[in-house]
């Protein structure tokens, strides 16, 4: 949930693009247009192909699935040297087609083809990383086979189980799941798990939006404030965390937002909370530094185990209200050099980079927990065209366009370019240890 954060960049607008095929507008919508209603960037939404030229968007999809394992020995790159954190999108047709969300069950509003998305042009690109080493596909095999009789726990945000319903997804188009916890009632996407039996593989999502333990907003939307309990693990995984084999750790958007932070019953200070409550501001950067590190402690043990700290994936609302059907239209990835990274994003993606040295250098679990940094900044700041945009409701324009209506310019449509994080997770869990 990142609606009401907006990123603090009003540098950026929507650059139309070239690329896009002439458009054949209805009457209505060009008189809007006429009228000045509506920008540029509606008339690609609405019209990337000419009549008569779009093709089903699935229609090639079981063609670019390959999850045998003996596809990926003969995909180069997987080196462990490769950094994977810089890089560009490259133009690669069907490369991002791999499943259809509606069967792995993804959160209605990220499931951009049943919605109605009639451009697929985001589903082209592979992310191509610097230096020159490839970034192999995902291979569901080897990742299967990477976590074999192990628990993976995704831990955090909306951002964390957007990822989590990606690797989800990805695993199920090619081996058989089951769900086996949660996924019902009106909390079903805050907690749930599936147990994928050939390998005795579980995947869990737990929503902790401060990954440490917090009340009020994170459970309840009519309440105003978060309280955050910056000593204490999340309620959910805290008592799982015995059975937790590899965790990844999501968070970030809600810091940013704000909340009232507790240190045991003591109240420690706030961010963005109201001025008359008299609270110490302690911004965003340390009680995020203190909610990594109390996981951290958490999940530390003498047995092996892997905790990855997933980096910052920027919203692309770029200071247009996000009740706007045009608060993010753009259709291609942003070119090397067409946008830098802002301060937010480095600072954020730095504070996760700290965190996990000092983790390896206080030696957390004796050495047995491996802690590894998932960046995922760059590549998801270079996509303004993942998102779900209005296509986060079904069928968007069918009664006509709008004025207003809100678009999510912060999750990526599955399938789509979170899909490249778990790529990128794959070859963290690959390394030897
Ligand atoms: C995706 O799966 C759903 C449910 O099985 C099906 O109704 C839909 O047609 C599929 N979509 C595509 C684009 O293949
Ligand atoms: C998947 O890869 C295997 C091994 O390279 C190949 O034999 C098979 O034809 C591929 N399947 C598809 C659907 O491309
Ligand atoms: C990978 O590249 C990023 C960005 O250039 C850098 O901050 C990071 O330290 C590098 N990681 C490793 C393991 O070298
Ligand atoms: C909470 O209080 C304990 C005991 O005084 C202290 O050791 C710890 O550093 C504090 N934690 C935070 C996040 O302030
Ligand atoms: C905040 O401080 C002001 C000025 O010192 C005081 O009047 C007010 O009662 C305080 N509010 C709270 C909630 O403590």
């Amino acid at each position: 949930m990142g609606a009401s954060y907006h990123p603090l960049d009003p540098h950026n607008y929507h650059k139309p693009s070239s690329k896009n095929p002439p458009c054949f507008l209805s009457k209505p919508v060009c008189a809007l247009l006429a009228a000045g209603f509506l920008s540029l960037a509606l008339l690609h939404l609405l019209c990337c192909s000419p009549a008569g030229t779009q093709r089903p968007a699935f229609s090639h999809l079981l063609q670019y699935i390959n999850n045998t394992d003996s596809f990926v020995s003969s995909v180069p790159g997987g080196d462990e040297s490769c950094n994977y954190s810089e890089g560009r999108w490259v133009w690669s047709p069907g490369y991002a087609r791999r499943y259809n969300a509606t069967e792995c069950n993804v959160k209605e509003s990220h499931d951009c083809i049943r919605n109605g998305r009639p451009d697929t042009g985001y589903l082209d690109w592979r992310w191509q990383p610097a230096g020159g080493c490839p970034l192999p596909a995902f291979n569901a095999g080897v990742f299967l086979a990477a976590v074999r009789g192990k628990h993976v726990a995704f831990i955090g945000d909306s951002m964390a189980r957007n990822q989590a319903q990606s690797l989800v997804c990805l695993l199920g188009a090619a081996f058989p799941s089951r769900l086996v916890h949660g996924g019902a009632g009106r909390r079903k996407h805050n907690f749930w798990r599936y147990a994928f039996p050939a390998h005795g593989v579980t995947v869990s999502f737990y929503w902790n939006p401060f990954i440490v333990k917090a009340t009020g907003k994170s459970e309840d939307e009519s309440v105003r404030e978060n309280h955050v309990h910056l000593d204490t693990p999340g309620d959910g995984w805290g008592a799982d965390a015995d059975t937790i084999d590899v965790a990844v750790l999501g968070a970030s958007h809600w810091l940013l937002n704000g909340a009232i932070y507790y240190n045991g019953s003591e109240a420690i200070g706030a961010h963005n909370a109201p001025a008359e409550l008299n609270y110490t501001g302690v911004g965003y950067a340390w009680p995020l530094r203190m909610a990594y590190r109390t996981a951290v402690a958490r999940l530390s043990s003498s047995r092996p185990r892997t905790v990855v700290l997933a980096t910052f994936s920027p919203a692309h609302f770029e200071g247009r209200p996000s009740d706007s059907p045009t608060a993010c239209t753009k259709m291609e990835p942003y070119e090397e050099g067409e946008k830098e990274l802002d301060w937010i994003c480095r600072e954020l993606r730095g504070i996760v980079y700290d965190e996990a040295e000092a983790a390896r250098a206080r030696g957390a679990g004796g050495g047995a927990t491996r802690i590894e940094v998932l960046d995922v900044t760059k590549l998801a700041a270079m996509r303004p065209d993942g998102h779900p945009s209005v296509y986060m409701h079904r069928d968007p324009f069918a009664h006509g366009v709008p004025e207003r209506m809100y678009s999510d310019c912060l999750h990526f449509c599955l399938p789509g370019p979170v899909d490249t994080f778990n790529e990128i997770l794959l070859q963290i869990l690959r390394k030897r240890r």
